[in-house]
């Protein structure tokens, strides 16, 4: 039987509850899940890659539902083109997560590029159910930083991680 390898790239500067349903749906169609964080040197973000994987890592063990899977998911970090990353591991299965329409047009950008780099490479998208289409780490971050809740849109891990950094 074939296995199936997929990878879950993005940014997760921090890892929110859109991100989790991603992975607790993804996780249901494959055999093998590998999250993938971009080290992006040219965009420092709030949290250090090694830090947010530790962060994700942290999720993993937390979340109930992950619980049977936790042994299928992978925490990577990743430098340079999405695509050689994946022919790197052998995965042909890139999963993203879809909020609104606003979304669409990057992500199908960033399909047909990706297509081009390495045809085999197909890319799955999961519709983000209605409580987490509007959450995003960009808005987390601001809320966060002036004090506001993010319990809702966040995991708890993550939500401490913020605490201690704008609040001690
Ligand atoms: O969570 P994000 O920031 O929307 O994730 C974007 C990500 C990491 C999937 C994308 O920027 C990416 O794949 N970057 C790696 C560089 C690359 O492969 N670029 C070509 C496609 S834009």
């Amino acid at each position: 039987m074939c296995m199936k390898r997929a990878v879950y790239p993005g940014s997760f500067d921090p890892f929110t509850n859109g991100h989790l349903d991603v992975v607790q749906r993804s996780i249901r169609l494959v055999d093998e899940l590998h999250i993938a964080v971009l080290r992006n040197s040219s965009k420092r973000g709030l949290i250090a890659p090694e830090q947010r994987a530790e962060l994700i890592s942290q999720v993993m063990e937390e979340d109930k539902i992950l619980k049977p899977f936790r042994e299928n998911i992978h925490i990577d970090i990743f430098d340079g083109l999405l695509a050689d990353y994946c022919r790197k591991i052998n995965s042909e299965i890139v999963i993203r997560g879809l909020r609104a329409v606003a979304d669409y047009e990057y992500e199908h950008a960033v399909f047909l590029v990706n297509q081009n780099l390495y045809p085999e490479l197909e890319t799955i998208f999961l519709m983000s159910k209605s409580e987490n289409s509007f959450i995003s780490s960009t808005i987390v971050k601001e809320v966060a930083s002036f004090g506001g809740d993010v319990s809702s849109q966040v995991p708890p891990a993550v939500q401490r991680k913020l605490h201690q950094i704008y609040h001690k």
